[in-house]
């Protein structure tokens, strides 16, 4: 098979074969298409798209490319959970220890920044000592252990999505639909669970702009789920402001911690309240409200914060030496008014300017940088007040393109839902 024909049939908008789908996941393993063809195929996939067989070839492809996990025998319930990406994401790091704090087991492959949104793996790396990269035998150990544990994609769980994932964070094909299903369904089946909960978020900040795409996006999830017979619920969530207060990846770890002391931002909390309750739903087959009763017990009364740190020392994170950026700066509001936007994709590109995510795929991460937001939408603001602090290790003179994402108008707005649908 011939790698240019294939690149040209998708260029020409065909649907590809099975066969040349593989052949194209395979040699691209194996270094025999260069990355500069398959940027090249994955910007042809991004304009012309596929179709839901060549999809599901995709998926099968990805998984295949190396070892699954069957999670048939471990015993007792077990969910996992994704999202797919937005600004100020850190809800992971907030439902995985409530849901495993309720006796759900919790085995989650995560991901590292990808464009303008942020990773979960990049995120727990800003702990001192915390190891992403733990062998099967460790993951399901410590899983039986504690219910919980996150890791990065190993070499040998779904390689290919590990290779393909660094390309198109680099070459500007994030934002496909085929490539986001497949990517995403490819790593939850390949882990084995048999209960997904997908938080598919919608708007400026995600990879998915508006709610047509987003609901095209969860029925192709939704059937892909089917096929391999997972349960799978995709929440469509409000991404056209950031989520929660902080943006940049050690600040998210602490807000995470925030909201595990019932200190946490509001949409940041509903969120999380609303993931983790379909999760614990799902897992021990009760109702959402049995199950959402349960949530707010355990983070009332301490369980999940508990389980947090659990999980973070087994993993060897010493969250006691987190480090404070070198510089922080106090941005003020331009003018007056009630502010009524904040783009999340503005904020998320220029935290990803100043060191929390990379431009290529050497890049090295600030871990310290980023931006915590101190007002709110429909806040009013005078000059006086600051919007924003801004925190990095690096010195930063350009604070323009962060107020860029400011609106400040005479009205406030109508609040936005912040779960537009749930589909299953
Ligand atoms: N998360 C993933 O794992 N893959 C994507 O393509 C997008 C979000």
């Amino acid at each position: 098979m011939n790698i240019l024909d294939i690149i040209n049939k998708k260029r020409l908008n065909s649907s590809l074969s099975k066969s040349e789908i593989e052949y194209v996941v395979r040699a691209y393993l194996d270094d025999t298409i260069k990355d500069y063809q398959m940027s090249s195929l994955l910007m042809a996939i991004c304009i012309n798209g596929m179709n839901q067989d060549e999809i599901n070839y995709l998926t099968d492809a990805m998984i295949n490319s190396g070892e699954t996990i069957d999670l048939s025998n471990v015993g007792g319930a077990t969910v996992d959970k994704h999202s797919t990406g937005g600004v100020g994401d850190k809800t992971t790091l907030i439902v995985a220890p409530i849901v495993a704090s309720l006796g759900v087991k919790v085995y989650k492959m995560s991901g590292r920044g990808l464009g303008h949104t942020g990773g979960t793996i990049d995120k727990l790396e800003s702990i001192p000592g915390f190891k992403v990269d733990l062998t099967k035998k460790q993951f399901l150990s410590q899983v039986n252990k504690i219910n919980l544990s996150v890791v990065s994609q190993t070499a040998n769980l779904v390689p290919a999505d590990k290779k393909i994932y660094a390309l198109r964070d680099v070459t500007g094909t994030v934002e496909s639909i085929p490539l986001i299903a497949s990517s995403i369904m490819s790593k939850k089946i390949a882990l084995g669970a048999s209960n997904i909960v997908i938080d598919l978020k919608v708007g400026s900040g995600a990879l998915i702009k508006n709610l047509d795409d987003a609901t095209e996006l969860a029925t192709i999830m939704i059937n892909i789920g089917k096929k391999y017979k997972r349960k799978v619920v995709c929440l469509l969530s409000n991404m056209d402001i950031p989520l929660g207060y902080n943006v940049g990846n050690s600040l998210e770890i602490k807000e995470a911690i925030s909201v595990l002391k019932n200190e946490g931002e509001e949409n940041l909390t509903n969120l999380c309240v609303a993931l983790a309750s379909h999760m614990v739903s799902l897992a021990l087959e009760i109702s959402f409200d049995e199950a959402r009763e349960k949530v707010i017990n355990t983070l009332k009364n301490g369980d999940a914060l508990a389980k947090f740190y659990e999980f973070i020392n087994f993993q060897q994170g010493r969250i006691d030496e987190m480090n404070d950026a070198l510089y922080k700066y106090d941005v003020k509001a331009p003018i007056n008014g009630f502010l009524t936007n904040i783009d999340a994709y503005i904020v998320g590109c220029y935290a990803c300017e100043i060191g929390c995510g990379r431009r290529s795929k050497e890049d090295v991460i600030d871990y310290d940088a980023g931006i915590i937001i101190r007002k709110k939408i429909n806040d009013y603001v005078s000059t006086n007040d600051i919007v924003f602090t801004v925190f990095s290790n690096s010195e930063i003179k350009d604070f323009q393109r962060l107020l860029d994402s400011l609106t400040i108008s005479s009205k406030k707005i109508e609040l936005p839902p912040l779960i537009y649908k749930v589909m299953s």
